[in-house]
């Protein structure tokens, strides 16, 4: 993090925070410590961990429509479509959905993208997501079976950051969109600052709340001769 520039613009909130957000286990969430390491070790990330979290959200996806009181999707597509509304300009081509899950976030994004290649670990989380938006691979973030440089936007909604596969499939002018549904008592959560650090070169940043979450999209920051 030595000489990294970080610039973040951070936009003021338009869409108020509603009563009943969950907090799901304050501070100590387990995942939330899962995702700090493997943003920032990347040896953190083993064959073992990943088939533990993959038999982990098997066993979630037949609910996971219901989860949070079912408050959920319409959290998510809030906080989403306030990244996509205000987070812009995005490029033109496909994006790459990290962490799709059962796919709730897939069809705002398609409304943004040419296409959607949704990607997750989970076959039984992969095989509720849409199958008409694009295309569905079954695979680990942590080694993406993806060209270099061939995605105009990387989307990790409530998903776990392996920052150097984002950084290595995203083309040169793509932007990053990091949405948490629940903001800071996200499960899978990292402050907009912690992602530009963790993913390789400068970004620049620009970031908001909505709802009961929050999001920021990332941009490479020109180089200063
Ligand atoms: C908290 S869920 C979020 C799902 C969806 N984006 C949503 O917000 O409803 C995290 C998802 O990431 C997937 N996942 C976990 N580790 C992954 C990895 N290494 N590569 C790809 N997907 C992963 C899980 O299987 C799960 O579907």
């Amino acid at each position: 993090m030595g000489d990294t520039r970080l610039v973040l613009d951070y936009l003021p909130r338009v869409v108020p925070e509603e009563p009943g957000r969950p907090d799901l286990e304050g501070d100590d969430h387990p995942i939330r410590k899962v995702t700090r390491q493997v943003a920032f070790e990347p040896s953190a990330w083993t064959p073992e961990r990943a088939a533990k979290v993959a038999d982990l959200f098997d066993s979630l996806a037949p609910t996971w429509a219901e989860r949070d009181g079912g408050g959920r999707e319409g959290a998510l597509r809030t906080v989403l479509g306030d990244a996509l509304d205000r987070g812009g300009p995005f490029p033109r081509g496909w994006c790459l959905e990290v962490g799709c899950g059962t796919g709730s976030a897939t069809p705002l994004l398609a409304e943004r993208f040419s296409s959607v290649l949704a990607l997750d670990l989970s076959y039984e989380m992969l095989c509720r997501a849409p199958n008409d938006l694009g295309g569905r691979v079954l695979a680990d973030g942590y080694c993406l079976p993806l060209r270099s440089a061939s995605a105009a936007a990387v989307a990790l909604v409530n998903a776990l950051l392996f920052p150097a596969e984002v950084e290595r499939v995203l083309e040169p002018g793509g932007v990053v969109i990091w949405v948490s549904t629940l903001g800071d008592r996200t499960p899978i959560y990292l402050p907009a600052e912690d992602v530009a650090a963790a993913l390789p070169g400068n970004w620049d940043v620009v970031a908001s709340e909505a709802g009961w979450g929050s999001w920021a999209v990332l941009r490479r920051a020109p180089r200063v001769m």
